[in-house]
């Protein structure tokens, strides 16, 4: 295998002139570039960093990183992290357990050691880095990759904790998958003829797509591209990669390189899906045991926008919930929440908006919670693995209804959404 093309400066990190935590750093990234037949490297202008929780990474993780840091590690790009265990500034009130607070702190100490900034949240795109059409960068946290390379055209992998930690230590990704033309381009051509009218049909319809082309880049069209904001966006993404691995998807009219890079569509090869209904992702999305009472209604998988915040903000005004109702979000979206009073009139309701962390990275089980309800495919998929719940996936009307009855009253909205997609070659 012909070795990767490098600068004098790649070098001199690999063989150590710059320290032993850049050299171990350059070795993983170089080692990646060589497994995935890299020509060279590239430099990333920002990187964000999965793997964050203690839940997830335990003392190995914790030592793994304390070590790194010890040893020089320090970023040299713009760097943020995704969703710690628990919300760093409320988690005594919201009853986490203090020994998991402690070591959770001890591995935000260590990223910070190494001068990551500890944001907390798997939308950076909303609160402190917008990536622009073009852009190289090397993200962890599946929802947001699918997020900055479909809507915004930035190009990234799907990292893992250690190759984003390396490419925020050396500022360097290998070149390869999503940063070549060639892989952009749709390997399915995905027909949605049926309507989108909540983020949980976002959700259902990314499942199913997640569920057909696994790892592919599909190009879907029949969607209203005014339909096509953020929320929808994030929930669509977030499904896909979760039932599937998809880390870049088009919309026709709608994201930058369906519209301006793309070769004409009519010359497209590969295989075609047509989507008649959501049912088959509803149907998946919740948990067959029978649920009860709702312990916890959960918004904001990924993390909320200040936009949702004030939409549940304003259907609560006047109520109160009997179940507990989490908004997780940024903690930067939750102080703008509070300057405008949304966090006291959610409040007064019952709610909470939980920052830094959300259901699936959270130590669900010591805080209780054994039945959720969520607008979210993402979050529903994961809850039963991860945070060992019952699930009910269906609309924000529907979520705020349980929260405010305790109870999820099935109805039959879902009807009217014919069978399952059906696809063919
Ligand atoms: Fe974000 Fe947690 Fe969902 S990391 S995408 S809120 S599972």
């Amino acid at each position: 295998m012909a070795a990767m093309n490098m600068t004098k400066e790649e070098h001199s990190m690999l063989d150590g002139a710059q320290g032993e935590g850049v050299r171990r750093a350059m070795e993983i990234v170089v080692a990646l570039g060589t497994i995935y037949g890299a020509q060279d490297l590239v430099p990333v202008s920002h990187v964000q960093v999965s793997g964050v929780s203690y839940k997830n990474l335990g003392d190995a993780g914790l030592e793994f990183l304390r070590d790194w840091a010890a040893q020089g590690a320090r970023v040299r790009v713009p760097t943020t992290l995704n969703p710690a265990g628990m919300d760093l500034r409320h988690w005594r009130e919201l009853g986490f357990p203090p020994d998991f607070a402690m070591q959770q702190q001890a591995v935000l100490d260590a990223f910070s050691a190494m001068c990551i900034e500890t944001t907390c949240t798997c939308t950076p795109y909303l609160v402190s880095y917008v990536p622009r059409l073009g852009d190289h960068i090397a993200w962890g946290e599946s929802s947001a990759i699918s997020y900055a390379n479909s809507a915004l055209g930035a190009r990234t992998n799907r990292e893992g904790g250690p190759g984003a930690l390396a490419a925020a230590i050396t500022g360097r990704t290998a070149r390869y998958g999503l940063h070549l033309d060639e892989n952009r381009i749709p390997t399915h051509l995905v027909d949605v003829r049926c309507p989108i009218h909540s983020e949980s049909d976002w959700g259902a319809l990314g499942y199913i797509v997640g569920k057909r082309v696994a790892n592919g880049v599909p190009y879907l069209r029949g969607l209203d591209p005014a339909a096509c904001d953020v929320t929808s966006l994030k929930a669509l993404g977030a499904a896909m990669a979760a039932s599937g691995a998809v880390a870049l998807y088009h919309v026709e009219g709608v994201t930058p390189e369906a519209t301006n890079l793309l070769p004409p569509i009519w010359n497209f090869k590969g295989q075609e899906i047509v989507i008649v209904g959501l049912e088959e992702g509803y149907e998946a999305l919740n948990t067959q045991s029978a649920v009860g009472t709702i312990d916890l209604v959960w918004i904001g998988c990924p993390h909320a926008s200040l936009d949702e915040i004030e939409s549940i903000a304003g259907r609560l005004v006047g109520r109160h919930v009997r179940s507990a109702l989490w908004i997780t979000a940024a903690h930067q979206v939750r102080e703008e929440a509070e300057s405008r009073g949304l966090v006291t009139r959610l409040e007064s309701s019952g709610g909470r908006i939980v920052s830094d962390t959300c259901l699936v990275v959270a130590p669900v089980e010591a805080l209780g919670f054994r039945s959720i309800a969520t607008n979210s495919g993402k979050g529903a998929f994961y809850g039963p693995s991860h945070a060992h719940v019952a699930v009910r996936f269906g609309s924000l009307d529907q979520c705020l209804e349980a929260a405010l009855t305790g109870e999820w009253e099935m109805t039959d909205e879902r009807a009217g959404l014919g069978t399952v997609s059906e696809s063919m070659s």
